[in-house]
């Protein structure tokens, strides 16, 4: 593996899975979680882990915090608007990592400047010297990031970079934060950049590409042919709206074409199917099955001539090799005669270090699943372990569950539920059908009101016997509902949502599980979208 700092072809991977990715709509992800998704990208090899927007809530500060005292080698990064409240919020939330950094931006475009920021250019200008030179004050690796670039006067925009560069700015990230650009001209606007800003080439140019027009990792090919030599990325390409640039398909395009591009990473590549797993689960976004290098089908051949092909000879059809990406080879099989030493030992290969009570509980679900299924694979306990992860303390859970299911009468359903104060409440109704009944009879346990939004239901491996995946998005009802069920935080037109993942052998109970956790992400948002808004109301 080559050094950063001495090769000039080593291109660094910024990962924004955390913040870019995490304000796709209904994602939210506990702390746990979040450190699980660091510690994952860590043994991928990534360069920078943007680990949150730590101003934006209590939550985030805490998740940013935890990752930076937890999580070695990448460089941890908070993202900060160009306030001094934001940029000091993520100055604490960094500062204990190894290598922190702090990213903060600035729109440089007049369609963000006059219609959001109802600000002036030379406002922009004198707001963004204030900030980057406030950053390096308190942390010495600062990235600034002239928001909606591509749409900018690239004059105005050099102009920004210029003064970013002057006060300090380690990195300068040129977003295309609308996906507005085309390869061609994103090349283009990064060569004039270099042309005005003469100071550029002594920082790392980086660039941020979102996924609109579907070009963004074309974009930040073009960008990377222009001179950038750290991307902006997230896992499964998800982020807002259509997402960022995919993580594995930059890796494995810098790594297929490396003889052609002549670009390196660190990448870990056999790291990326495992990655892309555990981050679909713990978001509940699934990857679809064509997408490039890690949806299911990314490395099937299903008409006879390909599988014809592929079977005289693998290139005659494939450009990548499935193990390459980590999709093959692992042989961890467990059954229920394993113990408790073969399972901490498989965690341990897969990377999860159990012991002590936490050990206990894996191995009773263990046998639970193992009771179920011949062989526990290591893609059941990778979802096992993930499962574990959405345990959050105060939650609500399932303490028991009847179905009645009939062709010849609605079904019926009594639950039981554990809210987050300890009380067991119990409902029951008929509904539409088995799974349909239990959702309504935990709505009438807790006495909340809310609508099933999202409802899907995969398999972890193949199989008769696989292991259920359900994930599930709910929205919270109507304000005058809400605060009969003592939500205040469902505030006059805001629509709060929830997302829960749960895996079972049971898919019954797999759903129940995932609409509670969906309950409580739901209330738990709703009360934070509360407080911040008695906060903002509050006067001083
Ligand atoms: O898309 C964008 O412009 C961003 C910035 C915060 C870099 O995400
Ligand atoms: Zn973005």
């Amino acid at each position: 593996m080559t050094s950063p700092m001495t090769d000039p072809n080593r291109v660094l991977l910024f990962d924004t899975t955390l913040r870019d990715g995490e304000q796709s709509p209904g994602i939210s992800l506990n702390a746990a979680e979040k450190l699980e998704i660091a510690h994952q990208l860590a043994r991928l090899g990534v360069d920078i882990i943007e680990a949150g927007f730590p101003a934006s809530s209590p939550g985030d500060f805490a998740a940013v915090r935890a990752i930076a005292q937890e999580v070695h080698g990448p460089v941890i990064c908070g993202l900060a608007r160009a306030h001094s409240s934001d940029i000091e919020r993520a100055a604490d939330a960094v500062r204990d990592s190894e290598r922190p950094r702090i990213h903060t931006f600035l729109s440089t475009s007049d369609i963000h400047i006059v219609h959001q920021l109802q600000s002036t250019r030379e406002d922009v200008k004198g707001q963004a010297r204030a900030a980057v030179a406030h950053a390096r004050e308190l942390i010495a690796d600062v990235e600034f990031s002239p928001m909606d670039a591509t749409r900018s006067e690239v004059e105005f925009c050099a102009e920004v970079i210029a003064i970013a560069i002057e006060e300090g700015a380690t990195t300068i990230n040129i977003p295309d934060t609308v996906g507005y650009a085309t390869p061609d001209e994103f090349g283009r606007f990064l060569t004039r950049l270099y042309e005005l800003t003469p100071g550029l080439r002594e920082v790392v140019l980086s660039v941020h590409c979102h996924d609109d027009l579907g070009l963004a990792v074309a974009n930040s090919l073009a960008g990377v042919q222009a001179g950038a030599r750290q991307v902006e990325c997230a896992v499964n390409g998800i982020g807002e709206r259509a997402g960022n640039a995919s993580l594995e398909e930059v890796i494995m395009l810098l790594q297929t074409r490396r003889a052609d591009l002549g670009y390196e990473t660190g990448a870990v590549s056999t790291e990326i199917a495992r990655t892309s797993r555990l981050v679909s689960r713990l978001t509940g976004y699934p990857v679809q099955p064509n997408k490039a290098i890690v949806g299911r089908n990314a490395f099937a051949h299903e008409s006879g001539i390909h599988q014809d092909g592929v079977l005289k000879e693998r290139s005659t059809y494939e450009i990548m090799d499935a193990r390459t990406v980590g999709l093959e080879g692992n042989d961890i099989v467990l059954g229920k005669h394993s113990g408790r030493h073969a399972l901490r030992q498989a965690l341990q290969e897969l990377g999860y270090a159990v012991d002590g009570a936490a050990l206990n509980h894996a191995f009773s679900r263990f046998k639970e699943i193992a009771d179920v299924k011949k062989q526990v694979t290591a893609m059941d306990l990778e979802a096992l372990v993930t499962d574990e992860l959405r345990e959050e303390i105060p939650a609500y859970g399932i303490e028991w569950f009847d179905v009645e299911a009939s062709s010849r009468r609605p079904p019926h359903a009594t639950v039981a539920v554990r809210t987050p104060e300890g009380d067991v409440v119990e409902g029951s109704f008929t509904g539409d059908g088995p799974v349909d009944a239990v959702f309504r009879a935990v709505l009438t346990a807790t006495g909340i009101d809310a609508r099933l939004r999202e409802y899907r239901v995969g398999a972890v491996t193949g199989g008769e016997d696989a292991l259920g995946e359900v994930s599930v998005v709910v929205e919270l009802g109507s304000p005058e509902d809400a605060i009969k069920a003592d939500l205040p935080g469902v505030l006059a037109g805001q629509r709060v949502t929830g997302a829960g993942q749960a895996v079972d052998t049971d898919i019954i109970a797999a759903s129940a599980t995932a609409f509670v956790r969906a309950l409580g992400n739901a209330v738990v948002r709703a009360q934070a979208a509360h407080d911040e808004t008695v906060a903002a109301t509050a006067t001083p």
